[in-house]
């Protein structure tokens, strides 16, 4: 299989790229920092890859031309985003997170779709989060865009297939994952290890999973977050210290 990995220059992303090239796919990888891609290109046999931000305009440009090198593309695998706490709520960390968790998630997202439909077949998986499944008062612009992502690939998987298109979706929830985007001040509960989390979407998109919530704590965790009613749910003092 011909996989691209936007996002594979540390934590989940690069975990996902090391499984695939372990198991004999073809892999190409993409993020921003390049003397990153370069490492990790060499440490997975001089797979392609490019330096691409997907905030700015020519970002599918460069996609088109990574795909080219690596012969094709089967599953696209969107693992780029950004997330902090704001407290204070300072606009430009708030914009900055729209930008790239919605804004450029969807730019990158539709192109996928639309090269599916010219070839007949694919598959789109992106990593949302569980923060998706509730406004959370640390971290406004981050749960609103995640959330932003679980219902844009819920519509378009009831696009392919009123459109008959052959495209799969799968939504990632992880919870916490230890990675550099959780680093600092903050602690957090039940912390999970890259390597673990990419193994599990790993099997859950080769078994064609809609919606992957990872794991069975988180699973349970959401569960319960939604029975609780919004009422009472604005109220609660959710945060990590
Ligand atoms: N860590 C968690 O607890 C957690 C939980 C749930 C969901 N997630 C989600 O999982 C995904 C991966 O995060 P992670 O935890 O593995 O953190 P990470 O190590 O910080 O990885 C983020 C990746 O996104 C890429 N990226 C960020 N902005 C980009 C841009 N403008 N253009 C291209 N690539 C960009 C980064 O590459 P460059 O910096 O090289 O561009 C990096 O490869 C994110 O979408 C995150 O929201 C994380």
């Amino acid at each position: 299989m011909n996989i691209v990995i936007m996002g594979a220059t540390s934590g989940i992303g690069l975990e996902l790229a090391r499984i695939y090239h372990a198991q004999g796919h073809s892999v190409a990888i993409a993020g921003r920092r390049i003397e990153r891609l370069h490492r990790i290109s060499n440490e997975l046999g001089n797979c392609p890859f490019s330096q691409i931000d997907i905030t700015q305009e020519d970002a599918t440009f460069h996609l088109t031309t990574l795909i080219e090198c690596l012969g094709g593309m089967d599953l696209y695998l969107h693992v780029s985003g950004i997330g902090k706490q704001n407290r204070c709520l300072d606009p430009q960390l708030e914009l900055s997170t729209v930008e790239t968790n919605a804004l450029a998630f969807t730019r990158m997202i539709t192109f996928a779709y639309h090269y599916f439909v010219q070839q007949g077949h694919g598959h789109i998986a992106a990593i949302s989060s569980i923060a998706g499944t509730k406004g959370i008062g640390v971290a406004p612009s981050y749960s609103a865009t995640k959330r932003f992502c679980n219902t844009y690939l819920e519509a378009l998987t009831q696009l392919a297939h009123m459109q008959g298109h052959n495209i799969r979706f799968t939504d990632i929830r992880p919870g916490f994952v230890d990675t550099d985007m959780l680093s600092g001040e903050f602690h957090y509960p039940m912390m999970m290890k890259p390597e673990s989390v990419a193994n599990t979407i790993v099997k859950g998109i080769s078994k064609g999973k809609r919606v992957l919530t990872i794991d069975w704590r988180f699973r349970l965790l959401v569960a319960l977050w939604r029975l609780i009613p919004s009422s009472l749910w604005v109220k609660l003092k959710i945060s990590s210290r």
